[in-house]
């Protein structure tokens, strides 16, 4: 019990239930608070309202969740952690488990990609990432190559990093002047030539070529990275076109640019691999990553790079920091732990081949329910991933996601994201295929009320 009485008075007048003080991100608050939508618990494919209500989880949380919610493993190596080591600092000093983690991911990853720093959030792993590239040419004598070319539709988190490469309008445009010198590449999605595409679309592997426009504009002797994600995520879930991802490497090759890929989502199984790096057998300068790393449970991210780029910094003298760079809850001890325990879980119970094994039967399951349902315009798949297009209400875009949204939670007990009016289904792994049929059927009855 505290001491000091101003302390304790200040809590004695905090009313139950007020839900007025967190101003909740990403999220309409005067709505939210008229209409809560409260989670208390989870377990496996589900989380649980205050009141014991099971809420199916169809969006792995925030793309997170991947081994699903609470497993036992995770919650042991979290608890036995926090008993045995609260907090370490990472500059100067370090754990076994986080040298341990860096090895097993840099196992995981693609090629040459086998150094990795750590951060707490997939917009850290982006500010760091763009950081990596600029200190890089900075250290090998190019330090002219300054500008970063990132993607209309990107979603690269919310550092001022992120939303300068990223192309999401509505992320941007009430922050000011962002980074200078980016520029952007097109987006890949047409709904007239890609409409109803399961998996990689043939149209628009094309569209990569675009960079060699930017790169004719600005001279390759002044960019130092390209940023992409592999399967735009958060705008709406846009596969990659065939072939897109591979020209893309090419060309940065070509003019000595770094790729990285921001696999915040797609990293940790969301499309069957380690990395969506390794389904389309393209090697880049970097990954970012997050969320599934320890599958949700703990903040973590990083970035992983490939050797030649780590090698370039380990010059001058040895007591001498190499990159001025990093965070308080680098590599957290709790956050190594929960990732370790993640990936042994991952591994033992085959979960990313379980995502190759599902593909199939979700793609199927979700255009054959879903398709010609009130309003749905389009539906896309990959790996254990599907986004549907709603019609937008005339002068309202988003309503009509929202209201499903609300409907799937508080009416279906299905939890979805949604963004702008797309609804992105995206089920931790240990989804079973009756389960699959539950997320489709409730998705499908939302629908229905909606129209
Ligand atoms: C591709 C990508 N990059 C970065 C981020 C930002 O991650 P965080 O919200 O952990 O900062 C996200 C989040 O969804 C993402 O999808």
């Amino acid at each position: 019990m505290t001491s000091q009485p101003g302390l304790r008075a200040a809590a004695d007048t905090l009313a139950p239930n007020d839900l007025g003080a967190w101003w909740m991100p990403f999220t309409p608050n005067r709505s939210f608070k008229a209409r809560p939508r409260l989670i208390a618990g989870a377990k496996d494919m589900h989380y649980f309202t205050p009141d014991g209500r099971a809420i199916l989880d169809g969006s792995a949380g925030l793309w997170c969740c991947n081994a699903g919610h609470n497993r036992d493993p995770i919650v042991a190596a979290i608890q036995r952690q926090a008993a045995e080591l609260d907090f370490s600092p990472a500059f100067q000093f370090g754990t076994p488990q986080a040298f341990t983690l860096a090895s097993r991911i840099a196992q995981l990853a693609p090629g040459d990609l086998d150094h990795v720093f750590f951060v707490n959030s997939g917009s850290e792993a982006v500010d760091t990432a763009l950081k990596i590239a600029l200190a890089y040419w900075n250290v090998t004598g190019q330090g002219q190559r300054t500008r970063l070319i990132g993607r209309e539709r990107g979603y690269h988190g919310v550092g001022f990093g992120g939303i300068s490469v990223g192309g999401i309008v509505n992320n941007r445009k009430f922050f000011g002047s962002l980074l200078a010198g980016v520029d952007h590449l097109p987006h890949t999605y047409n709904r007239a030539e890609q409409a109803f595409t399961k998996g990689e679309p043939e149209w628009g592997g094309h569209l990569a070529e675009d960079l060699e426009r930017i790169i004719a504009l600005h001279d390759a002797s002044t960019i130092a990275a390209v940023i992409v994600e592999p399967m735009a995520g958060s705008t709406g879930v846009l596969p990659p076109p065939k072939g897109y991802l591979q020209k893309l490497r090419q060309i940065c090759d070509r003019h000595g640019i770094l790729l990285i890929f921001d696999e915040v989502i797609t990293g940790f199984g969301r499309l069957g691999f380690p990395f969506a790096a390794e389904r389309y057998g393209v090697v880049p300068d970097m990954i970012t990553f997050a969320k599934g790393v320890n599958s949700g449970t703990v903040p973590m991210g990083g970035v992983i790079v490939r050797k030649p780029i780590y090698d370039a910094f380990m010059k001058g003298p040895e007591w001498g920091i190499e990159l001025f760079h990093g965070y308080t809850y680098s590599a957290h001890p709790l956050a190594c732990a929960a990732a370790l325990a993640a990936l042994d879980l991952y591994r033992e119970e085959g979960l990313f081949e379980r995502v190759r094994k599902l593909e199939g039967p979700w793609a199927d399951a979700v255009m054959t329910g879903l398709k010609g349902l009130p309003n749905v315009v389009d539906i896309r798949t990959l790996g254990l991933v599907a986004a549907i297009d709603l019609a937008s209400k005339p002068g309202a875009v988003g309503a009509r996601a929202y209201e499903a949204m609300e409907r799937a939670f508080h009416e279906a007990g299905l939890m979805i994201r949604i963004t702008g009016d797309t609804i992105a289904l995206s089920p931790p792994f240990i989804v079973s295929e009756d389960q699959i049929g539950e997320i489709v059927e409730k998705t499908a009855r939302v629908l229905k009320a909606v129209g």
